[in-house]
This record gives C-alpha cells, sequence and structure tokens, in this order.
C-alpha cells in the first residue's frame, strides 16, 4: 500500500489531508506535526531549514518506506522546499499559497493573500505574485492569531467567537477584493466562520485539492497496483506530544538534525 507522509507545524495540515484521505483512501498516512516550534510564522528561514532536514534524517533514520512527502505547511514550503529536495529522492509536494488560481478566477483583478507573517513577507511568495498575479493588485494581510485559532477549534471543538471577530477586524481586509488566498493550511479548518465573516462576497481559495491530485498523479502507478484495501487508522507524531492533552494515540518525535 502507498504511504504518504504529511508535516506541518501543528494540525494546519489535516485540512490537506482530508484532501488527500478522500481522493485517495487506499493509501497509509503518516502526520507529523512540529508543534514544539508552533508557530512556525514567527521562526526564521534558518530555523525552519533545519527542522526540515532533521525530518528527512528521522525519515532515513526510521528506514519508513514512504513514497511522498507533503510538506503541508505554507510557511515551511515558502521557506525551506528547495532545501528539503536537496536532502532526499523522496518525491516531496509542497503546499504554496494558491495565487495562481486566484488570480485566473477574479473578476476584478484584486486579490488577497491572507498567511503567517513569514509566507507573506519571504521571496517565494513574492516570486508567486510577481509570476502569476501581475495583472492583479494583491493585498497581503497576515496572522498568528488564526493559527491559534484553528488549533484551539480542533483540539477543544470550540471556536472563540469573539477573539476571531476582533482579529478579522484588526486585519481589516478590503471589501473590493473577490477572491482571498488562505495561504495558511491552518485556514481552512477555520473556512465556515470566515466565509460567514465575509459574507459571499470574498471567494476563499485553498491549495487542499490541487495537493491532492497532485500526489494522486505521483502515486498512480502504486494506486494501481494497491487493490482495494482501505487504509488503517493515520500513524500520528508530534514534537512536543505532552502540549496536546487529546493526544491519545499521538506518538512522540524529536527531530534533531
Ligand atoms: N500551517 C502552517 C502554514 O501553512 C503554519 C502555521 C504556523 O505554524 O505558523 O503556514
Amino acid at each position: 500500500m502507498p504511504h504518504v507522509l504529511v508535516f506541518d507545524s501543528g494540525i494546519g495540515g489535516t485540512s490537506v489531508l482530508s484532501h488527500l484521505k478522500c481522493a485517495m483512501p487506499m493509501v497509509q498516512y503518516t502526520y507529523v506535526m512540529d508543534n514544539e516550534l508552533l508557530p512556525y510564522g514567527l521562526q526564521s528561514q534558518e530555523t525552519i531549514k533545519s527542522r526540515l532536514t532533521a525530518l528527512l534524517n528521522w525519515i532515513e533514520r526510521s528506514a519508513k518506506q514512504v513514497d511522498v512527502i507533503v510538506i503541508a505547511c505554507n510557511t515551511a514550503s515558502t521557506y525551506a522546499l528547495e532545501t528539503a529536495r536537496q536532502h532526499t529522492n523522496i518525491p516531496i509536494v509542497g503546499v504554496v499559497p494558491a495565487i495562481k488560481p486566484a488570480a485566473e478566477t477574479t473578476l476584478k483583478k484584486h486579490i488577497g493573500l491572507l498567511a503567517t507573517p513569514a509566507t507573506s513577507k519571504n521571496t517565494y511568495t513574492a516570486n508567486l505574485i510577481s509570476t502569476f498575479a501581475s495583472e492583479c493588485q494583491v493585498d497581503i494581510y497576515h496572522s498568528t492569531t488564526l493559527v491559534n485559532i484553528a488549533e484551539h477549534y480542533y483540539w477543544h471543538n470550540e471556536m472563540q467567537a469573539e477573539l476571531l471577530q476582533t482579529e478579522l477586524q484588526r486585519l481589516n481586509i478590503c471589501n473590493e477584493l473577490d477572491r482571498l488566498v488562505l495561504g495558511c493550511t491552518h485556514f481552512p479548518i477555520i473556512k465556515n466562520h470566515l466565509q460567514n465573516y465575509f459574507s459571499h462576497k470574498v471567494e476563499l481559495v485553498d491549495s487542499g485539492a490541487a495537493i491532492a491530485r497532485r500526489v494522486q498523479h505521483l502515486l498512480k502507478n502504486k494506486l494501481d497496483q494497491s487493490g482495494n484495501v482501505e487504509a488503517r487508522l493515520v500513524h500520528w507524531y508530534a514534537t512536543a506530544s505532552d502540549k496536546i492533552e487529546q493526544a491519545a494515540g499521538v506518538k512522540s518525535l524529536k527531530l534533531v538534525s
């Protein structure tokens, strides 16, 4: 059975994992969260590069047969995708802000990017914008509070509605734009709440479905041979499993470079 490893700083990557599971139920998934360093959006590029290198070392040491690695984190992908690819022969699919589809579908030629502080200001993102959205006005917003709200929502099944309202007011997203790119995998977790706030004037765009198609393409031959056995449970790992109250079934992992 093909094996896909999904990586994020926290639970944001589960927004990608759900697309993957839906498109490819016959795949074994491992989910690794580096919650010891959450939020990644406030970390330096050097730190993130070394965490990804440590992750790849761990995969190699543990002799896991991984067919595809999905870096389900815009911050890690935009900071360290190239470095990570130099350290392994396993195909890596990075999740980066969906600037291209947003720029292709906007009617007003005016889009927004909502991401972490790191993603919003790095060179990779600037290149994405100049390559795919040069015809558009692109407004950039960043938030770490939304990452924390999504984590809380996931683990406690409770929306911190007042905090969300205050943060969205602070962000003051321009109501002239018609596409808002959710450039952090944590944000689709609270997509319905974001959509309620914006009503339907703005379409929220993320990369989850496109990533699932890409992984499906990479695994095509293996999927054809894998038969009809549905995967068992996802294997969960966390670098700070003690921080997760509901950590039942989450194994502890130390990332050392
Ligand atoms: N989910 C991550 C992203 O897509 C990172 C969030 C964080 O840890 O700051 O950027």
